[in-house]
């Protein structure tokens, strides 16, 4: 079998492709000739202004990735609670703080907003500040429903802005791989996928558990993403979703009831004709925990009629990909480098993009698509029937 490209040959490649495009600004589908975004150089000759709203849990991870991004320069953090605001702004060194997004779009000047809060609060976030004239990075979803978050692109498109929402595995030198041997038909005629994950839920925050949240955009939304950017936009959807643990304890101390699916099991229909299942739950058992570190086994698992390939570790921290074929009917692994790829990379990625003009690999459509996903997966777990889906991205993905 032809390994995908090495990380220096794909470097080479996209060095001598690299050009900067003005048509980037304009959304993903006119920018397919942009070269993609590569390994960041250490030195940048534009830093774009980026303003941080949440500075939580994620933030903790999102603040020293940008902080290390050449392309950007943090200049106000902002949270509800003030406290937070004001330590993520003392601990990076970050000019200005606030309480309150009225408060950050009158008084810090800024190119790029990169919204970290509940996700209940993505959509409107996302309005006011594509309204203000400022690009978006959404942690996921980008919004509540697939008609909102288009609207929302539509808008963005209209002014020249970028909106664009984690996850990010198409990104990752795993996907590239698999991505390459599916392209290259290492598989035969692809028929079944499954995908899982979970773990035992997050005890710091609520709105995980409540309308609006679920395991599906929490934790369901990276596979979602993986398979639909390997095997095809899905056309249709079935689901059974329910919940395992109606009540939780949060920091220890407090119990709420749980409203939104806790364990979600989705089939899809993808356009490239296979069939794929995923899981995704807040009562999973891990003994990689949380973080799943050390996985050794694979979580994302595809089948053809001439081969097959898992994928070592989440997808959002990738560990290898292990390919058996007819031609080598033995499993082997390959690609075990994550090549500095982190799941906390996309707001980094996108500044960059927006300051060299470099194509990113994922797209406010694929995002949406994932959210229509979602909701007809709801949809179809309520009624029994199953569901077919409007929305659709550019595919195959060019990464
Ligand atoms: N924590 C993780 O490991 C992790 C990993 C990947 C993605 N995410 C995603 O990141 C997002 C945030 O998750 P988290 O775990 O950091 O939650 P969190 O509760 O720890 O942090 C969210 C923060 O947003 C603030 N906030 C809420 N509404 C706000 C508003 N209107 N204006 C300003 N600030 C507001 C809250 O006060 C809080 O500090 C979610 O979409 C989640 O799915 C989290």
């Amino acid at each position: 079998m032809t390994p995908a490209r090495s990380a220096s040959d794909r470097r080479t490649f996209l060095k001598a492709t690299t050009t900067t495009s003005a048509t980037f600004l304009l959304g993903s589908a006119a920018t397919a000739s942009a070269a993609p975004v590569r390994a960041q150089s250490e030195k940048a000759d534009r830093k774009v202004k980026v303003a941080v709203i949440g500075c939580g849990s994620v933030s903790t991870k999102y603040f020293p990735h940008l902080k290390g991004c050449p392309y950007v320069d943090l200049v106000a953090a902002c949270d509800i609670k003030p406290e937070r605001a004001r330590r993520a702004a003392e601990q990076h060194g970050i000019p200005r703080h606030f309480s309150h997004m009225e408060q950050l779009l009158a008084g810090s000047e800024f190119e790029m907003l990169v919204n970290l809060t509940d996700m209940q609060e993505h959509e409107h976030l996302n309005r006011e500040a594509i309204d203000a004239g400022k690009h978006v990075w959404s942690e996921k979803p980008i919004a509540n429903s697939y008609e909102a978050g288009q609207e929302l692109l539509d808008r963005a498109v209209e002014k020249r802005l970028i909106l664009r929402g984690a996850p990010t595995p198409v990104a990752s030198p795993q996907f590239a791989f698999m991505n390459q041997a599916l392209r290259e038909g290492k598989l035969g005629k692809v028929s079944a996928a499954h995908a899982a994950y979970g773990h035992l839920g997050p005890d710091w925050a609520a709105f995980f558990y409540e309308e609006g949240g679920g395991s599906l955009p929490d934790l369901a939304v990276y596979n979602l993403t993986t398979l639909t950017g390997l095997l095809g936009p899905a056309k249709s959807v079935m689901a059974m979703l329910n919940i395992v643990t109606p009540r939780r304890n949060l920091h220890g101390d407090i119990t709420i009831r749980v409203t939104e699916e806790d364990n979600a099991h989705v089939l899809l229909e993808h356009a490239g004709g296979a069939l794929s299942h995923i899981q995704s739950g807040f009562n999973y058992f891990d003994p990689h925990g949380h973080e799943g570190t050390g996985q050794t086994r694979p979580t994302i698992t595809l089948t053809g009629t001439g081969g097959a390939m898992g994928l070592i570790g989440y997808d959002w921290a990738p560990q290898g990909v292990e390919l058996a074929t007819s031609a080598d009917p033995i499993l082997r692994p390959h690609c075990t480098d994550p090549q500095g790829y982190v799941w906390q990379n996309g707001a980094s990625l996108m500044a960059q993009s927006l300051a060299t003009g470099e194509r990113l690999p994922f797209t406010a459509e694929h995002a949406l698509h994932v959210v229509e996903i979602i909701t007809a997966a709801r949809e179809s777990s309520l009624s029994g029937q199953r569901m077919k889906l409007q929305s659709t991205f550019e595919w195959p993905i060019q990464v």
